[in-house]
C-alpha cells in the first residue's frame, strides 16, 4: 500500500474516481455520466481496485447512445463504425485496440490486453484476437448524430495508491475508415504513472500533433495548473477537455468548450 508522509502524519491514499463524456456535450448527457460515475465507485468505496472501476465506469459510457463510444460510436464517412479504445495502469501496463468494429465494449478487449506481450491491436486483427477469446460480437449502429468530436474517459485511484485510465471513442464523425485519433494513443489521448493520470478528449488530431497529456504529465504545479497549461496548447476554436487526479488526491475536469464530467470520493 502506497501511502504519503505529511508533517510526519501518514495518511493512506483517498479512493477517487473521475469520468467526462466528451468534449463538445453539454448539460443533457451529464446523467449518464453521473450514472458511469456512480457505477466506477460502487466499485471502489467497496474496495474494488482503481482498474475495474474506469472499467465499470467507461462500459456504462459505452453502452450510452447518446455519447460517443461503443453503442454510441460516430460513423465514419462510409457509414461504418469502427472504435478505438484504450487502458493503462500506475504499474506500467498498457492495452489499446483501434479500429475495431462489430464490438459494442472495445474498452474490455483493451484491458484485456494489459497482461499479454502485445499491447495493442487494429482492424480486423483487433476483432480476431477479440474473436478467440469470446469477447462479444455484435453489431454496432453507431450514431449519425452530426457532432464532430468528444470521447468518453475516466481516471481513478484506490485505497491501495493504485492509479489507472480508460478511454474509448468512436473518432470523430465522418472521418475515413482506418483514421486513428488520440484516444487509443499512449501519452497523447491518455497517460498514467506512478504520479497522475489523465485522459483528453476533444480533436484527435490537434491532440496527437501536441502529445497532450504526456506533456501535461510533466507540467510542474496542482493539477488544475497542468490541465490549463494542456488546453491553453490550443487555438480556442478546436474543442479540447482533459480530466485528470494525482496521487494525492487532487481530482479536476477542465474544457474550452462544454465538457460533462463527475468526481467521486469518499469526502466530495
Ligand atoms: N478524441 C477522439 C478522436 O479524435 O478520435
Amino acid at each position: 500500500m502506497r501511502s504519503h508522509r505529511t508533517h510526519g502524519v501518514v495518511r493512506l491514499p483517498e479512493a477517487m474516481l473521475l469520468c467526462h463524456g466528451g468534449a463538445g456535450h453539454g448539460a443533457k448527457d451529464q446523467p449518464g455520466v453521473d450514472r458511469a460515475a456512480d457505477a466506477g465507485w460502487a466499485v471502489l468505496s467497496t474496495g474494488g481496485s482503481a482498474l475495474d472501476a474506469v472499467l465499470a465506469a467507461v462500459e456504462v459510457m459505452e453502452d450510452d447512445p447518446a455519447l460517443n463510444a461503443g453503442t454510441g460510436g460516430r460513423k465514419r464517412d462510409d457509414g461504418s463504425v469502427q472504435l478505438d479504445a484504450a487502458v493503462a495502469t500506475s504499474d506500467g501496463r498498457l492495452g489499446a485496440v483501434m479500429c475495431i468494429e462489430e464490438t459494442p465494449n472495445p474498452v474490455r478487449v483493451a484491458a484485456a490486453l494489459l497482461d499479454e506481450s502485445i499491447h495493442i491491436l487494429a482492424g480486423d486483427g483487433a476483432r480476431d484476437w477479440a474473436d478467440a477469446r469470446g469477447f462479444v460480437k455484435a453489431t454496432v449502429e453507431g450514431s449519425e448524430c452530426p457532432s464532430s468530436t468528444d470521447t468518453v474517459g475516466a481516471v481513478a485511484i484506490d485505497s491501495d495508491g493504485a492509479m489507472a485510465v480508460a478511454c474509448s471513442t468512436g473518432g470523430c464523425t465522418g472521418r475515413p475508415r482506418g483514421r486513428v485519433g488520440d484516444t487509443p494513443l499512449w501519452g497523447s489521448g491518455f497517460w498514467v504513472d506512478e504520479r497522475i493520470a489523465l485522459t483528453a478528449t476533444g480533436i484527435g488530431e490537434a491532440i496527437t500533433q501536441k502529445l497532450l497529456c504526456h506533456r501535461v504529465a510533466l507540467h510542474e504545479g496542482s493539477i488544475e495548473d497542468a490541465l490549463r497549461f494542456g488546453l491553453d496548447l490550443f487555438d480556442a476554436s478546436i474543442e479540447v477537455g482533459l480530466i485528470g487526479l494525482t496521487a494525492e488526491g487532487e481530482g479536476i475536469g477542465l474544457a474550452n468548450t462544454g465538457m460533462p464530467w463527475a468526481l467521486r470520493s469518499a469526502t466530495r
